[in-house]
């Protein structure tokens, strides 16, 4: 039997004919160990009560983006961090449109915009307009996205046609949630993450603008899809990810000392630190007093963690760096791939609003023979969908 024991599923009814099929759906969910609320559109209402779905889930149903009520309560910031899943089933075409497109003029629309929660979407519609270009087309862009498509299935239909296009049944959709693939069960990684500090006194460091969380959200997606996770972390104000074991460091030299101590049995490394390239020379006993005219350091090289790891004799079979580019992208991460022996590079362009403590990324992942884009979207997802790509490293060299 399926488990979502724990897991709080966040149910998006659209106002399709297949919705009168959602108080099972809530209660298979519950079944299944699920906590379970509710959100509708207006076209939803249309085909069937609130009150039905309230008293199934056990919950007040969520509805309207301007409900003063609700934002006292749980708002939609709230309903989007609360979810561990949401599932949009049924989903119109009209739905799937909007979502493609990043609409926010609604509760449930905002919510996709503003959850990092995985996101499945239930297509029901009429066979003729499933094979539809415009359907077609939206649904291959809502999966660039992230989103995950369930079904639609074959069979009768309520407009009395037979064909593709109806909703997938409770049962299957709760399977589908409650399968986990673990392709990194038995594996272990160790991954950096955040900025490090190179002391000038005793109060001043140099550091960079990381914030860590693209590294904290690859090491939750890899502890989600079974791996044992070492994180590597430089100073940060981030919460450990559940499954993960952390050691915090300041320094490069820190950090590489705590990585080679690990690096040993391990199947990846993944530096997604900003490992700074340079540290003062030496570290002024007490403060540095100002005085007239120019202050000039000296700075030496740090070991390159990355590099290191990718020469050493007990090498993991996956290596992965990330690279921040200001111009250049594609080129600046091949020639970094080779020239650090790298499995994988994940390259993005920095500078103003972009990347560096900002919520959302995007990426280009090049292997030696491959590239992927991975269009902005929030880091958890991100990190998801990087994972993903290391199965497929992994599986191209046979691990
Ligand atoms: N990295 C590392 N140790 C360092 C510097 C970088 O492990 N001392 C890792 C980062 O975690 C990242 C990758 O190397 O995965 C890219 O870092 P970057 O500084 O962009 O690479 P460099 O070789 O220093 O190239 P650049 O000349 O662009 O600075």
């Amino acid at each position: 039997m399926t488990t979502l024991a724990d897991k709080n599923v966040l149910l998006g009814v659209t106002g399709g004919i297949a919705a009168y099929k959602t108080p099972e759906l809530v209660r298979r969910l519950r079944d299944a160990g699920a906590s379970v609320r509710v959100v509708m559109t207006p076209g939803a209402q249309a085909f069937i009560s609130p009150l039905t779905l309230q008293a199934v889930s056990g919950h007040r149903v969520h509805a309207d983006l301007l409900d003063a009520e609700a934002e006292a309560g749980m708002g939609h910031i709230e309903l989007a961090r609360w979810a561990d899943e949401l599932v949009i089933a049924p989903a119109t075409a009209h739905a799937i449109a909007r979502l493609a497109h990043g609409f926010a003029d609604d509760l449930l629309a905002t919510l996709v915009l503003a959850t990092e929660a995985r996101i499945w979407v239930a297509p029901a519609m009429n066979r003729v307009m499933w094979a539809s270009r415009p359907v077609l087309d939206n649904c291959q862009r809502l999966q660039t996205l992230g989103m995950r498509l369930l079904g639609p299935a074959s069979g009768s239909q309520a407009c009395g046609e037979v064909g593709e296009g109806r909703m997938l049944e409770p049962d299957e959709i709760v399977a589908a949630l409650g399968d986990h693939p673990r392709p990194f069960l038995g594996h272990r990684f160790v991954v950096t993450a955040g900025p490090t500090h190179e002391a000038l006194d005793p109060v001043r460091f140099l550091g960079n603008r990381s914030s860590g969380r693209m590294g904290f959200a690859v090491a939750e997606a890899l502890a989600a899809a079974g791996a044992d996770v070492d994180l590597v972390a430089g100073p940060v104000n981030l919460t450990t990810p559940p499954g993960v074991t952390r050691c915090d460091v300041l320094t490069a030299r820190d950090m590489h000392r705590e990585v080679m101590a690990r690096i040993e049995g391990a199947t990846g490394f993944i530096g997604v630190a900003a490992v700074a390239d340079y540290r003062p020379d030496s570290v002024a006993e007490h403060k540095i007093k100002k005085s007239e005219g120019e202050l000039a350091l000296r700075l030496v090289p740090n070991p390159d963690i990355l590099a290191d790891v990718a020469r050493h004799s007990a090498r993991p079979a996956l290596v992965m760096g990330f690279a921040a580019e200001t111009r250049d992208l594609a080129n600046a991460a091949r020639d970094k791939l080779a020239r650090k022996q790298l499995d994988l590079i994940a390259a993005n362009l920095v500078g103003e609003g972009l990347a560096f403590d900002c919520a959302d990324n995007a990426l280009e992942v090049f292997s030696a023979t491959g590239h992927w884009s991975l269009p902005e979207q929030p880091k958890a997802p991100l990190a998801r969908a990087l994972v993903e790509i290391m199965v497929d490293c992994m599986a191209s060299k046979g691990g």
